[in-house]
C-alpha cells in the first residue's frame, strides 16, 4: 500500500473582518457569550469581489508556490465547497484555468456541506494508492463564506476563507493510516441551504447532537473494533464551526476512549479530560477563533495551526482528524505527522496575511452583507471601492458570465 498523504498547506481568507466583543455589543448580547460561549475572537468577513474562486486560486497559488510544487505535477483538482458560485459550472474549472493546470488534470466539485474537502482528501488518496496517478499530485481546495444572516442565532459562527491542500505520495507533512479512516452517514435536516436561498438554515442545537452522533459513528467505523489509541494521539482535530464546539467533541472522545459517561463530580477524571483538552486540542485553534467558520475547510485549517506551532516532539506521532458535514456526513482517521514537517512552519503560516487584514465597523460588516445579495447579478464591481487591490476578484457578471480579473 503506497503511504499518502498532505504534501503542501496554505490558507486564503478575504481582507476584512469584524470584532466578536463589537458584533455582540451591536446585537445587545453579552461579550462573554461570543467569547468564551462560543471561544469567538474575530470573524472574517468577504467583500461582494471576494468569492469561493478567488479564495481558492489564492490558497492553491500559495500552497504549490510556497511548497515550490509545479503545477504540471497537478493531475486531479477538486474544490469541496457548499457555498458555489454556479448551479452548474463547477468553481474547480475557473480555478483549474487560473492556476494554469494542465488539461489532462480531472477537475471536479465536491459537496456535502463540510465534509467536501475531507470526501476530496480521501479520493484523492484513493486515487494515488490505486496507481491511476501515475506519479502525479492531487490538489485539494475546501473555499467557503458562512452566511446565516443578520440577527440569526448562526449569525456570530459565520466567517469565510480557504485551505488548499496538495495530495501525494511520499508527503512531506501528514502521512494517513489508509486502515484507520472510517465513515458514517445519515440524512438528518440539522443543517441546509435551499437553493433559493443564499444563508444557511440551521437547527442549531440539533446540528450540535448530530455533530457528536456522527464522531462516534465515524470513529467506530475507523477502529473496526480494535483497540482504541486515543490515549497514544499527540493532537485530536475536529472540525470547528465554533471554538467550543471543539471542547464538546473532545469531550465526547474522551468519553468514547473510556467508554463511560463524564461525570463532573468526579474530579480525578474530569482533570484527566481538561488536562487532554489543555494539551491535545485547544492550543490548535487560535486560527479558527480569528477567523471563524469556513465550513470545508475548518478542520484543516486547525490543522495548519497545528503544524505552524509543532517542534520535533511530534513528528513520528499519531494524531486524529474527524471531519464533519451536516446534513450529515462524517470521517474520522488517524495520521501521523512526517520526519521533517517542522521544517515547513514559515511557509504554512498566515500570520501575515492576518495582520494584514482590515477591521471593518458593524455599519460596513451589514452594508457589504446586503450588497453581497445582489453581487451576482452586478455587472460591474469594482475591487477599489472595497480598498481592494494586488489580488484576484469577481468584478462582475455579463452577458450571464461571471468575470475575473486581476487589480
Ligand atoms: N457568558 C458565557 N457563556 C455564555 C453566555 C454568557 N453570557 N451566554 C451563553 N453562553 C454560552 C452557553 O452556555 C453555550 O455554551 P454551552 O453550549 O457550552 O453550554 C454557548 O454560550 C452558546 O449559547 P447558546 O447555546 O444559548 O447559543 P445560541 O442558542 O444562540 O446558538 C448555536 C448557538 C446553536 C451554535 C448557533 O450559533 C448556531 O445555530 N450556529 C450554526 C450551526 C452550527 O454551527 N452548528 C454546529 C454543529 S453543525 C456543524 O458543525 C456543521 C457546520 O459547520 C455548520
Amino acid at each position: 500500500m503506497k503511504a499518502t498523504g498532505i504534501d503542501a498547506l496554505a490558507f486564503a481568507g478575504p481582507r476584512g473582518y469584524v470584532e466578536m466583543a463589537e458584533l455582540a455589543q451591536a446585537r445587545g448580547v453579552d461579550p462573554a457569550k461570543y467569547l468564551s460561549g462560543l471561544g469567538q475572537q474575530r470573524m472574517a468577513i468577504a467583500t461582494p469581489c471576494e468569492d469561493t474562486v478567488t479564495m481558492a486560486v489564492e490558497a492553491g497559488a500559495r500552497a504549490l508556490q510556497q511548497f515550490d510544487v509545479d503545477p504540471a505535477e497537478i493531475g486531479t483538482l477538486i474544490v469541496g465547497t457548499e457555498t458555489g458560485v454556479d448551479h452548474s459550472k463547477p468553481v474547480a474549472v475557473y480555478v483549474h484555468e487560473l492556476l494554469g493546470l494542465d488539461t489532462r488534470c480531472r477537475t471536479f466539485e465536491t459537496k456535502h456541506a463540510c465534509y467536501g474537502a475531507m470526501a476530496g482528501l480521501t479520493a484523492s488518496m484513493d486515487w494515488i494508492a490505486s496507481g491511476r496517478a501515475r506519479g502525479r499530485k492531487a490538489l485539494v481546495i475546501a473555499s467557503d463564506i458562512a452566511r446565516y444572516g443578520l440577527n440569526t442565532p448562526g449569525e456570530p459562527t459565520q466567517g469565510a476563507g480557504a485551505v488548499a491542500l496538495v495530495v501525494a505520495e511520499q508527503p512531506r507533512l501528514l502521512r494517513f493510516d489508509p486502515m484507520r479512516i472510517g465513515d458514517y452517514t445519515r440524512q438528518v435536516m440539522d443543517f441546509w441551504r435551499p437553493l433559493y436561498s443564499k444563508y444557511a438554515f440551521a437547527d442549531g442545537h440539533y446540528s450540535i447532537r448530530c455533530y457528536l452522533e456522527a464522531l462516534a459513528g465515524a470513529r467506530a467505523d475507523a477502529l473496526a473494533g480494535r483497540e482504541s489509541v486515543f490515549d497514544e494521539l499527540a493532537a485530536c482535530l475536529y472540525h470547528v464551526p465554533f471554538v467550543r464546539m471543539a471542547w464538546k467533541a473532545h469531550h465526547r472522545h474522551f468519553e468514547l476512549a473510556a467508554d463511560d459517561t463524564l461525570d463532573p463530580e468526579h474530579h480525578e477524571t474530569w482533570q484527566r479530560f481538561e488536562h487532554s483538552y489543555r494539551q491535545r486540542v485547544e492550543p490548535w485553534l487560535s486560527l479558527n477563533a480569528e477567523i471563524g467558520n469556513i465550513y470545508t475547510g475548518s478542520l484543516f485549517l486547525a490543522l495548519i495551526d497545528l503544524l505552524r506551532q509543532a517542534d520535533a516532539t511530534l513528528e513520528g506521532q499519531p494524531i486524529s482528524l474527524f471531519s464533519y458535514g451536516s446534513g450529515c456526513g462524517a470521517t474520522y482517521c488517524i495520521a501521523e505527522v512526517v520526519n521533517g514537517a517542522v521544517a515547513w512552519h514559515a511557509q504554512l503560516d498566515p500570520a501575515e496575511h492576518l495582520a494584514a487584514r482590515r477591521r471593518l465597523t458593524i455599519g460596513q460588516y451589514e452594508s457589504l452583507m446586503h450588497q453581497t445579495e445582489h453581487a451576482d447579478r452586478a455587472e460591474s464591481l469594482d475591487p477599489s471601492s472595497y480598498d481592494l487591490k494586488g489580488g484576484l476578484y469577481y468584478v462582475g457578471t455579463a452577458e450571464h458570465q461571471r468575470r475575473y480579473a486581476r487589480r
